[in-house]
């Protein structure tokens, strides 16, 4: 089973990027452990990440061609994408949606996601750690 890790705009700079929200883990890092954790839960990730809403909704289209499951973190474009919500409506394989810091507890224009509608679900709040939580729900989700 293959699980899609997607990363939207800004994570490339984990890491480096306001690290007392985000963390100071580089987004390569958060790759690495995750493929540990994967193969330990004996399946198999692959990693993306996209500053492009437009490549993004390609990424998402492709998907399920390939994938059981998505774990999605789409940065700022989960307050105002439509377009993303469609593109995770649109594809036949659970989308996952993670948030690093708490949306809920931030600035107001972060407390919406437009994606959790379209999501199967949402984990915000949690750090990397969410992340991990999230692997592990999309691998369940999927039926491994
Ligand atoms: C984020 C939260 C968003 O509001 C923000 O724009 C991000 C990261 C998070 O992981 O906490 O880029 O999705």
């Amino acid at each position: 089973m293959k699980i899609l890790v997607l990363h939207g705009p800004n994570l490339n700079l984990l890491g480096k990027r306001e690290p007392a929200v985000y963390g100071s883990r580089t987004l390569d890092e958060l790759n690495r452990d995750l493929i540990n954790l994967a193969e330990r839960l004996g399946v198999e990730i692959t990693c993306r990440q996209s500053n492009h809403e437009g490549e993004l909704i390609d990424i998402l289209h492709h998907a399920a061609v390939e994938f059981a499951a998505v774990v999605f973190n789409p940065g700022a474009y989960s307050h105002y994408s439509f377009a993303l919500h469609d593109a995770v409506l649109s594809i036949e394989i659970p989308t996952v949606e993670v948030h690093l810091s708490n949306i809920y507890a931030r600035e107001d224009f972060r407390n919406h996601s437009v994606i959790a509608p379209a999501a199967a679900g949402q984990i915000s709040g949690l750090g990397v750690s969410g992340y991990f939580l999230a692997l592990r729900a999309a691998v369940e989700l999927a039926g491994a």
